[in-house]
């Protein structure tokens, strides 16, 4: 644990991967870190920001700033969500209940994935944030049928599906450590049921092998009416980064989207989503909320998405580099570090708040 003298030593969220990578084991740093194949999507999710340049604007009174926002009606104190990510007593003992808690100080909205290490009964019992449920539609419809009722019956208020995963990209670290869970740490919503558990006996990475196994690849767009009937939760789809699919979404009854190559976990050279984002913004910008993840680190990657359209966005691997480091703390430090800057990058733009940011202030450098 880091004492909070140590915790203020990390000054921003790429200080706070270093730290972590200190104190993960190499197979969940790895998990945590990894892209699949040659991990040009991951490198270039961070880039594709670098390559878009900010002209501001000047001699607005900046003096106050406010950067709360609505998403899907929910208030945010800022537009930064916690992306779902899986297994987070990987990095501490105390799991998504740490990152639910520390999203409910920030002010912002938890995205908890199916393969969370902490029931989603767990998590929303903890939780004074919304609580928004990923799933992943297993080939035991029932078993994924059974997994919505109880989110809607937890209190979570949106429904997130991930359309991108249903084969599963190849992380070759994962495969090269034989990724697999330790001990005592399960996939706790699917407790004794089959989907509790990686197999251990993986030629190559467990969880590789629990998709395969378990995840359905004949999902399509006639499903969706099957999701929205199981449920009154709105929709979100996430893993969208081609117009026409956010259309279909649209006409399929989605509420939102969220651009997202997943993180470039699976098809590697896929489209980076800051380059994604303004095609399907407008397509369905002004008909639904469109949010998007993927290699934001800075205040100023909030800045230029909120710029091109988006409502908000999530983050990632930041919450499990501030989870290992730091528990709660971190991940509530993380999401302190990321409202500060984009707090300083709104006034440096010229700002005051989100809704004062247009594409005219964005350039290709
Ligand atoms: C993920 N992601 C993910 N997405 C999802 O829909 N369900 C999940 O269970 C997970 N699990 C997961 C684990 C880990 C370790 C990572 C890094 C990512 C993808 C995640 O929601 C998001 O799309 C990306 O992580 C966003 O990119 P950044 O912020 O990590 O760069
Ligand atoms: C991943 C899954 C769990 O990217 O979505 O690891």
């Amino acid at each position: 644990m880091t004492l909070d003298h140590e915790l203020l030593d990390l000054i921003n969220l790429d200080d706070f991967e270093a730290a972590a990578k200190s104190s993960l084991t190499r197979i969940a740093y790895d998990y945590y870190a990894s892209g699949s194949d040659d991990e040009i999507t991951l490198v270039e999710n961070r880039n594709a920001y670098s390559r878009l340049r900010v002209a501001f604007r000047v001699l607005r009174d900046v003096t106050t700033r406010d950067l709360r926002t609505t998403v899907l009606g929910h208030e945010l104190s800022m537009p930064v969500l916690a992306a779902p990510t899986a297994f987070h007593r990987l990095a501490n003992p105390d799991g998504e209940l740490a990152t639910a808690r520390a999203a409910s100080t920030a002010g912002s909205l938890m995205i908890l994935s199916t393969l969370s290490t902490y029931s989603l009964e767990e998590v929303t019992s903890v939780a004074t944030c919304p609580v928004w449920f990923q799933l992943y539609v297993y080939k035991d419809r029932g078993a994924t049928a059974a997994l919505v009722r109880r989110a809607e019956a937890a209190g979570c208020t949106a429904l997130v599906l991930t359309v991108d995963a249903q084969i599963w990209g190849r992380r070759e670290r994962d495969i090269r450590n034989r990724f697999h869970l330790p001990g005592g740490v399960r996939v706790k919503n699917l407790l004794g049921r089959e989907g509790e558990d990686l197999p251990k006996e993986a030629a190559d990475s467990g969880l590789g092998a629990y998709v395969q196994s378990l995840f359905d690849p004949s999902l399509s767009w006639k499903d969706i009416e099957w999701l929205a009937s199981l449920s009154d939760l709105p929709v979100v789809l996430k893993g969208i980064v081609h117009p026409d699919d956010a259309c279909l979404a649209l006409s399929h009854g989605a509420q939102a989207v969220v651009v997202s190559n997943h993180g470039g976990r699976q098809l590697d050279t896929s489209v980076p989503t800051i380059e994604a984002l303004p095609e399907v913004l407008d397509a369905v910008g002004d008909r639904m909320e469109v949010l998007v993840d993927g290699g934001i680190r800075r205040g100023t990657d909030v800045l230029k998405a909120l710029a091109l359209g988006a409502r908000a966005v999530a983050i990632g691997r930041p919450v499990l580099w501030g989870l290992a480091t730091a528990g709660q703390a971190g991940v509530e430090r993380v999401f302190d570090l990321l409202r500060d800057e984009l707090d300083r990058a709104l006034g440096l733009a010229g700002a005051r708040s989100p809704g004062e940011l247009d594409r005219s202030i964005l350039r290709r450098s």
